[in-house]
């Protein structure tokens, strides 16, 4: 199959890395100067030359690419902007939880000139606090606080524009939840939802998940610690139920869904929906994938899911490689060094995020997070410390990374 894969980060990187790795043709739009394959044409252009366009970030797909691709003919997986609306809209994605009977956090939503209701409401919830925007905040618009101060002051900034301007002054305040985190991901045909693995994310900056959220540093899969048949439990109690109240509104999601969850004590709670897959979570997931996934995503595009998705046993460690002052205002321009020497290692592979074009083949820092760096093997710890290796071969200026992605995942 001839493929065309849509963004230019890591995940894609990874994506089109396991169609080639499967034995397909992969183009990447736009890509970028890591990624073999890339192309400056836009996806609107490669309608005619390509069997099937698999669209990675959210922000296209809430503003409707994948409607315009497939209006002009294309096989395309990814949900149009109706299903998009799952990610772009956290009160529509609560609303639509709370109909089809998908445990969640408590919660209510308030718009602009409701400041008095939802204090009001605030009062009633004990720490921690969660206040959220209600549309893509590029993982910016989350405060998690147990300052109760500190909430109210979020709650005025959200609903008075001040935080994220007119167009963001919806927000959600939910009851805070406790307990592990856990992603879990489905391939979704409009009607049905298989499996595709999960992870663990490691959000904060700093080692010991301490400093500012980020996009996230580095992910482990498989998750060692779950209880047999969770994965199961979630598809069925989340995922499907999910896809079934979409449909029940008339929405054929074709496409990856996300399920954030936190592991609590009264049982997993869905926190949120991505319409996409994780990143870096797709860096350790697509990896494992035995199974044809172009084969599986063409199907799904196409509206007849008949397979499941199979993974390997081993495990898969990524590190996210960040430039100096990520997340606040990172620099970029650096030239990176060491890549050969990685790359040269068995059982890595290196994916490319913000990088750019430097002198005479090398690659240049365009971004925040900038490589992620992902080992494989036997257990957790086995793979773990072949991404370290990798990592400990790869320098810039100002470069950092947590040391403890994984770490708390034992011997088995
Ligand atoms: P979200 O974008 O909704 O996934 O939120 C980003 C992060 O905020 C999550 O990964 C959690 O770490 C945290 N968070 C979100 N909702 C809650 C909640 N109800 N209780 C506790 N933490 C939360
Ligand atoms: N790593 C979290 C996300 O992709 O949203």
């Amino acid at each position: 199959m001839r493929v065309v894969v849509v963004g230019s980060g890591g995940r894609e990187h990874a994506l089109a890395h396991t169609f080639r790795r499967q034995g397909h043709e992969v183009v990447v739009t736009p890509g970028n100067a890591g990624i073999e394959g890339s192309t400056t044409a836009g996806p609107e252009d490669l309608v005619g030359a390509a069997d099937l366009f698999v669209i990675g970030p959210e922000a296209p797909l809430v503003d409707g690419l994948a409607d315009r691709l497939r209006a002009a003919g294309a096989l395309v997986f990814g949900p149009g902007a109706d299903g998009a609306r799952l990610e772009g809209s956290k009160a529509w994605m609560k609303e639509l939880l709370a109909e089809a009977g998908v445990p969640t956090a408590r919660h209510a939503t308030f718009r602009a000139g409701e400041e008095a209701a939802a204090l009001a409401y605030l009062a009633t919830m004990a720490p921690p606090f969660v206040i959220k925007t209600d549309g893509l905040a590029a993982g910016k618009g989350v405060v998690v606080t147990d300052d109760r101060a500190e909430a109210e002051q979020a709650v005025a900034d959200y609903l008075s524009g001040a935080a994220f301007g007119a167009a963001g002054t919806t927000c959600v305040i939910e009851e805070g939840l406790t307990g592990p985190e856990l992603s879990v991901f489905a391939i979704c045909d409009g009607t049905r939802a298989v499996l595709c693995g999960s992870a663990q994310d490691h959000k904060r900056v700093g080692d010991g998940d301490t400093g500012p959220n980020t996009g996230g540093m580095g992910t482990y899969s498989p998750v060692p610690t779950l209880p047999p048949g969770l994965e199961d439990d979630i598809l069925r109690t989340a995922i499907q139920p999910t896809v079934d109240a979409l449909a029940a509104r008339g929405i054929d999601y074709r496409g990856f869904l996300f399920c954030g969850l936190m592991l609590t004590p009264a049982g997993p709670k869905v926190l949120e929906y991505n319409v996409r897959f994780g990143d870096p979570e797709a860096e350790v997931v697509l990896p494992r994938i035995e199974s044809d996934l172009a084969a599986v995503l063409a199907q799904a595009a196409g509206g007849h899911l008949d397979t499941g998705v199979v993974l390997t046993d081993r495990a898969a460690v990524c590190v996210v490689l960040a430039s100096e002052h990520y997340p606040a205002s990172p620099r970029t321009g650096d030239p990176i060094a060491g890549l050969d020497d990685a790359h040269r290692l068995d059982d890595v592979v290196v994916f490319a995020a913000g990088v750019a074009p430097g002198p005479d083949g090398t690659l240049l820092t365009a971004g925040g997070r900038v490589l992620a760096v992902v080992g494989l093997g036997d257990t957790v710890p086995a793979a773990r410390a072949t991404a370290y290796d990798a990592v400990g071969r790869i320098t810039w200026p100002g470069m950092h990374h947590r040391t403890d992605i994984a770490a708390a995942v034992g011997a088995p």
